[in-house]
């Protein structure tokens, strides 16, 4: 359905946790985040529950997020579930990767279609300092995982971050040539732990690396092909090129809260809805959606929760 933008809404993004086994430094604080009681998060029966009232409101492609959806319990359950339903085209989830080796086989079997995997580096030093409990061979080893399992169509995500990555544009940009991913250089948003001083535009892609040929677009990225290459590169940039005109989604937090934009506070109640009431409140929530966030001019989101409580 359309939303008073005349946008057409067809994409949700559905939270299944809070919880993470990283602790990347500018989404999650380095102590973590209290697991919270069992009932306050949507059960497997409620979030497919909530997709199939999503879908009668035009929704045809969910992605599971986080949080990390692979540490939470049941995931491969709610993958089932969803994929089951009609009406649901592309079921795909993000994942820092690290559980790809156990679970990348029983995710494909389960119904899921697409993965994109978050790696801001591709040094191990820098890896652990930035997830502070992660290792950087895991993520290698599920990449590896998810081709194994017959995954295609996998993106990967990396945040850039001034003096950290930069200058590693060009191996990420190697990879892309040498594999057929789609490497996607997203801007750092100043969103809960997420600050302004590591910001880099992500022009600074095209600057480093000059021979990248403008290819086709698709959802939220503008698009480059290495030259002689098997991938694509992708530019993510919600603070130089506002995407907010051809926003496509809604999003649904793990307690079961329909967030009608990532960056604005408003959020709509959903738990204890089934049937018709649940897919009024979602169409008033596409209905109720903002025009546009207002980062750019105020240097911070009005989301009032951080990213991995949101799922990105
Ligand atoms: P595809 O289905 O493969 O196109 O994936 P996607 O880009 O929709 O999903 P993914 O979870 O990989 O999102 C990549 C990142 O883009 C997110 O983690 C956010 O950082 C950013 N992003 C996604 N949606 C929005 C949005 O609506 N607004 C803003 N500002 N950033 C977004
Ligand atoms: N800015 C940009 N991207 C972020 N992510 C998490 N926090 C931020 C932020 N402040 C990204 C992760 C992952 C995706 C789910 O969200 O790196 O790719
Ligand atoms: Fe976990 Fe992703 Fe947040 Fe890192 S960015 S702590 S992997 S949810």
């Amino acid at each position: 359905m359309r939303d008073s933008c005349a946008r057409d809404i067809t994409y949700l993004r559905l939270s299944v946790t809070e919880l993470c086994s990283f602790r990347c430094r500018y989404c999650m604080p380095e102590e973590g985040v209290p697991k919270r009681p069992h009932e306050e998060i949507c059960s497997p029966e409620e979030l497919v529950e909530i997709t199939r009232q999503a879908v009668r409101c035009g929704v045809r492609k969910v992605r599971l997020t986080g949080g990390e959806p692979l540490v939470r319990r049941g995931i491969l359950d709610i993958c089932r579930g969803i994929s089951a339903l009609e009406g649901v085209e592309e079921l795909c989830l993000t994942t820092n990767g690290a559980a790809l080796p156990r679970l990348a086989g029983p995710l494909k079997e389960a119904g899921l279609n697409r993965l994109n995997i978050s790696l801001d580096t591709l040094r191990p030093d820098r890896f652990a300092y930035m997830t502070r409990t992660g290792r950087l061979e895991d993520v290698l080893q599920g990449l590896k995982a998810a081709a194994g399992a017959g995954f295609t169509g996998t993106k990967m995500n990396v945040v850039l971050m001034k003096d950290f990555n930069d200058d590693e544009i060009p191996d990420f940009v190697d990879l892309a040539r040498r594999f057929p991913l789609e490497v996607r250089f997203i801007e750092l948003m100043p969103i809960g732990e997420g600050g302004n001083a590591q910001f880099l535009p992500a022009e600074a892609v095209l600057e480093a690396c000059p021979d990248l040929r403008p290819a086709e677009g698709a959802g939220v990225a503008r698009r480059y092909r290495p030259p002689g290459g098997r991938g694509l590169v992708g530019l993510i940039e919600p603070m130089s090129h506002r995407f907010c005109g051809e926003c496509d989604r809604i999003r649904v937090t793990a307690d079961g809260r329909l967030k009608p934009c990532l960056h604005s506070d408003q959020e709509i109640p959903l738990r204890g809805l089934t049937g018709e009431a649940l897919r009024q409140a979602i169409a008033a929530g596409i209905t109720a959606k903002p025009q546009r966030h207002h980062m750019t001019e105020t240097g911070h989101s009005d989301a009032k929760r951080n990213m991995h409580q949101i799922g990105g």
